[in-house]
Order: structure tokens, then sequence, then C-alpha cells
């Protein structure tokens, strides 16, 4: 299994359930890393998408202790397809995109392929800390954005655990300094 994170020098990743910054190659990467696969978030993340909306064209399983208010909260999204339909709007088709809620671990590795290596955490800090032993691979943009985080990925470089197996060279977007890094679990 992997993650995909994007931390700046503190290894911070969110402040005020949003990113800290939003870098046009970085979306990109996540979303080339991601297409067609499965991910696995918090509730907190998937609110922090526009619309509180599961990312198309993936396998989205969020893990929530509250299955009966993600339901409800599935169940407002199909009546307004419904409406859609209704009022005549074309309701959006969307075949490649799945939204699954789980209340364990146990519940999401029973949903997860044998072949994990098509599966990314993606967030955020409760997650990643959560899935980081059952994971093999960290894909990590590291970023030089000054603003104070609020939430935070574990330091991977204090970790006897892995160890930095790539590392682009530095790259600019406004003003922010970003690169790319791959991190593997030691054998
Ligand atoms: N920089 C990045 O790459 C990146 C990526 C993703 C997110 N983020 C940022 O990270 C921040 C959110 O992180 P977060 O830690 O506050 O929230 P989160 O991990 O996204 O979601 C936390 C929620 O997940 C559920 N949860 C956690 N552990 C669980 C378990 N063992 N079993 C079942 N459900 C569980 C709970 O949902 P319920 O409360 O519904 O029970 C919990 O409130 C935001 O600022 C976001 O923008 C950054």
């Amino acid at each position: 299994m992997n993650q995909i994170v994007n931390v700046n020098a503190s290894w911070g990743i969110g402040r005020d359930g949003d990113l800290l910054c939003h870098i046009p190659e970085d979306m990109r990467f996540f979303k080339d890393m991601t297409m067609g696969k499965t991910v696995v978030m918090g509730r907190k993340t998937l609110e922090s998408f526009p619309g509180g909306r599961p990312l198309k064209g993936r396998r989205n399983i969020v893990l929530t202790r509250s299955l009966q208010k993600a339901l409800e909260s599935s169940l407002s999204d199909a009546s307004s397809a419904i409406t859609d339909l209704l009022e005549g709007r074309e309701p959006k088709a969307d075949e490649d995109t799945e939204l699954i809620y789980v209340d364990s671990v146990e519940r999401l590795f029973e949903l997860l392929p044998e072949d994990s290596s098509d599966v990314f955490v993606i967030g955020g800090e409760s997650i990643y800390r959560l899935l980081l032993p059952c994971c093999d691979t960290c894909y990590v943009t590291k970023n030089d954005c000054s603003l104070e985080a609020d939430t935070f990925y574990p330091d991977l470089d204090s970790d006897p655990g892995f160890e930095l197996t790539y590392r682009s060279e530095v790259k600019e977007h406004d003003s922010i300094r970003y690169s790319f890094c791959t991190y593997k679990r030691k054998e």
C-alpha cells in the first residue's frame, strides 16, 4: 500500500481543514498516480474536497466512526441526483467513481484487493498515521510553504524504518519551492 502527501519543511500538511498550498504540478502528479485506483481517506479529508464529493474515476474508501451520519449525507447526494432527473437535468453519470464508508480498519482491509500496490492512502493526519505501518512506499512532495500547520505527517527522515530513494530537482511555483520525493520501507 502507498501513501501520497504534500508536506512543508516541518512535515505540516494542512490548516483549518485545507491544504497549506496548491501546486498545479503536484495536483497533476496526485491525479496521475491515483486515477483508476483505490484511494483511502478520513472523513475530514473527503469534506475538504470541492462540494465534499469523492474523487472522480477512483474508488474512494472513507473512514468514519459515524456511519449513520455518512449514510445520511450520501442519501442527500442521491436525492439531488433524483431531483436533477425529475427536473429534466442530465444526472452526472460517473460509473468509474465509487464512494464507500467504513467504520474500522478491519472492514477496510476486507475491501482492499490482495495486491495493494494500487491502493493510495491520501490523508489526513489521522489516517496517514493509522495506516503507515501497513505501507511500504510514500510519495512525499516537499514544499517550503511557511504557513503554520495544524496537522502533520510523520517525519520519515527520522523514521529508521524508511529511506529516501528518490528526490527530484527543486522546482518553483508562485515563489513556493518544491520537490518530489519517494520514501521506501527498508527491507
Ligand atoms: N497535504 C496533504 O497532502 C493532505 C492530504 C490530505 C489531507 N490533508 C489535510 O489534513 C487535514 C485533515 O486531517 P485530519 O487528521 O484532521 O482528518 P482526516 O484524517 O482526514 O479525518 C479524520 C476522521 O477520520 C475518521 N477516522 C479516523 N480514524 C478512524 C478510525 N480508526 N476508524 C474509523 N474512522 C476513523 C473520523 O471520522 P468521523 O469524525 O466521521 O468519525 C475522523 O474524524 C486537512 O487540513 C486536510 O486538508 C492534507
